[in-house]
């Protein structure tokens, strides 16, 4: 979400050391190499030689780039066509209410919701799926004819409604994928559907409230970003940013973790604390610990309870890229989308036993938390890299230093990685793990403070000041084990701008006048191993984001770095999540907040429609695989 960009808070510390050839140093990542650069780049470094090496030869981008866009309309590259697939306010079943603005809570309960997210494709026969997409937010300008000016109980109602996870069935019709109101499957989960809380945390103290005093069920989850998907068929809802829906009716202590977490005294404007004391501090201080975990949900069972899985710890999740290590254990990678907060790593206990479905449900539930530090010399673009582990007793997460058990530092897993020296990021957004499963890339979208506030002074991961346009990190994991706590790492991409900068700041070598985008956020990779990148950035198009238009979707090369722009969002919309059809003949795209602040966008109805958030399918004429 981009909207509430000057209400995140921030925090921590940074770290150092060193690898990389003595030849991938700045000259050569950036253009100070020339027309040779992008070369140069890819072949100075040892993990960029690593990647070459583990990926085949083949030509992975066969579509030609599209140029920025200021239309109010989704842009494909020729021979691709991009149709809305559902919207804001769409129907989930046959019998919901028609999409107005005037809905109620009823109406929006029966609709698919706002502001489309982190989303998956679960195939259940060559022409059943069913989309599970998460709904992270809602613009009250939008969904209030009276734009928010006066909030009824029932406003809050609808608003918590419109949040959430959509779960709808998909059918094949006339070669097309369309939605199935009729699915079986169908499911809105809201920010007040029951939830079972698991892992170390359930049933601490710090979880209990008035009206669930074993601190075990949870009412909901809402802002949820990106998201996650299991081998064994379930889907990861990921909780952002939970802190901008509480406020205090009267004055208290928002100091220490609340102020860590950003819990403050007034909301992001949402005011459900008005009509629903939960979001009120004062009154339940407990419910914002409830908040900012990693939600597991069974789409194949309508009646399942969601559960938080606390041993991922609490943060301001944004994805979970989860894969199995070759030893079985599930390891996944988690982001904490803040400026100066952290990435890091989960292990589980048990390992994951192909066909044994009952066995592999809870997996999540067990594990080892990590957070990473990033080593190499100043100016060298990578190095190494190591995971530390936030277990009780270990690494000074002892009661000195105020860490009294496990469920504490699930539940202030920020603290706990101030506490271990994590290496402090610039907002890590979408992990994702390359299909050869060694290889694994993190979007670090901005950070207005790097190298500016004290507790974030550049370091060799996040090395540009005040780092406008965000890059790209990867690692690989040493010996290819994912449970190691060794790492190799580099830079893949420095977004930047050529045509207004030179230096840093015009990006590295593998972005030219034609490529340049802003805020990398959502990304994932496709079997081939395309590597996708949605942005999340400003829109202007002016000054340092002159020529870069709207947000748009991008695909990387890994192996060479190459870069070409694949689509280009309507008005003020970001492009985030996707998914595709096992065949990748049919992706899915998500266009979030079209039109944010009263932006003129129509988006994707025309006229003077308001605009909703829409899935995007994207297929190609000749019905061929996308990006090939
Ligand atoms: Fe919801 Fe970090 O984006
Ligand atoms: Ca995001
Ligand atoms: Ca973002």
């Amino acid at each position: 979400m981009s909207k509430h960009e000057d209400q995140r808070l921030l925090d921590a510390e940074p770290e150092f050391n060193r690898f990389i050839d003595a030849a991938m140093n700045r000259r050569n990542f950036l253009r100070g190499a020339g027309a040779a650069g992008t070369v140069a780049f890819f072949a100075a470094s040892p993990l960029a030689k690593a990647v070459a090496g583990s990926m085949d030869n083949s030509k992975l981008m066969g579509f030609k780039a599209i140029p920025a866009s200021v239309a109010d309309t989704v842009v494909v590259p020729e021979g691709y066509v991009a149709e809305p697939l559902i919207s804001w306010g769409d129907a989930l079943f046959a019998n919901s209410p028609k999409f107005s603005q005037s809905n109620d809570s009823k109406a929006q309960e029966m609709q698919y919701g706002d502001n489309t997210d982190g989303m998956t494709f679960f195939p259940l026969s060559n022409d059943r799926a069913v989309l599970v997409a998460n709904n992270e937010y809602t613009n009250n300008e939008y969904l209030y004819p009276h734009q928010g000016k006066n909030i009824s109980a029932d406003d809050v109602r609808k608003g918590q409604a419109a949040h959430g996870v959509s779960i709808v069935e998909l059918m094949k019709k006339d070669g097309s994928w369309v939605v199935n109101v009729n699915g079986r499957l169908n499911r809105k989960i809201t920010a007040y559907t029951p939830m079972e809380m698991t892992g170390p945390a359930r049933g601490h103290d710090l979880l209990k409230t008035k009206a669930d005093p074993t601190g075990t069920e949870i009412l909901g989850t809402y802002n949820n970003c990106a998201n996650g998907q299991t081998p064994w068929g379930t889907y990861l809802a990921c909780e952002e940013n939970f802190n901008g829906y509480f406020a205090a009716s009267k004055d208290v202590d928002l100091g220490g973790t609340y102020k860590r977490y950003g819990v403050r005294a007034k909301d992001w404007s949402y005011d459900w604390w008005k009509h629903d004391e939960r979001f009120d501090v004062a009154k339940t201080p407990n419910e914002p610990h409830r908040f900012g975990w990693v939600v597991e949900i069974d789409p194949m069972n309508p009646n399942s309870k969601p559960k938080k899985r606390s041993a991922l710890g609490r943060f301001k999740h944004e994805n979970a890229a989860l894969t199995i290590n070759t030893d079985g254990h599930v390891v996944v990678y988690l982001g904490d989308d803040e400026r100066g907060e952290h990435l890091y790593k989960f292990v589980s206990k048990n390992k994951y036993k192909p066909g044994t479905h009952a066995s592999n449900l809870d997996l999540l539930e067990e594990g080892t938390l990590f957070v990473a530090k990033f080593d190499g010399k100043e100016g060298e673009m990578g190095g190494k890299g190591q995971w530390v582990e936030l277990t009780f007793g270990k690494n000074g997460l002892t009661p000195e230093n105020g860490f009294k058990s496990q469920a504490e530092i699930m539940i202030f897993a920020r603290e706990a990685a101030t506490q271990v020296g994590a290496t402090t990021m610039d907002r890590p957004e979408w992990v994702a793990v390359h299909p050869n499963n060694k290889h694994i890339f993190c979007t670090l979208t901005n950070n207005k403070y790097r190298g500016v506030r004290e507790n974030q002074p550049l370091n060799v991961a996040n090395p540009r000041e005040k780092n406008p346009y965000g890059h790209i990190v990867r690692w690989a994991p040493k010996g290819g084990d994912h449970s190691s706590s060794e790492f190799e790492w580099d830079i893949f991409v420095m977004a930047g701008n050529p045509e207004v900068h030179e230096g840093l700041m015009a990006g590295s070598a593998n972005i030219n006048k034609d490529n340049m985008f802003n805020s990398p956020d959502g990304i994932g990779f496709d079997a081939a191993g395309r590597l996708w990148i949605q942005t999340d950035g400003k829109y202007s198009n002016k000054d340092n984001f002159a020529g870069m238009g709207n947000n748009q979707m991008l695909c990387a090369d890994p192996k060479t770095g190459e870069i070409r722009r694949f689509m280009t969002g309507p008005i003020a919309c970001e492009i985030t999540g996707l998914t595709f059809s096992p065949d990748h003949k049919t992706m899915f795209v998500g266009i979030q907040h079209p039109g944010e602040d009263l932006a003129p966008s129509h988006f994707p109805d025309g006229g003077n429609a308001i605009p909703r958030s829409t899935v995007m399918r994207v297929t190609r004429k000749d019905g061929g695989v996308i990006g090939a």
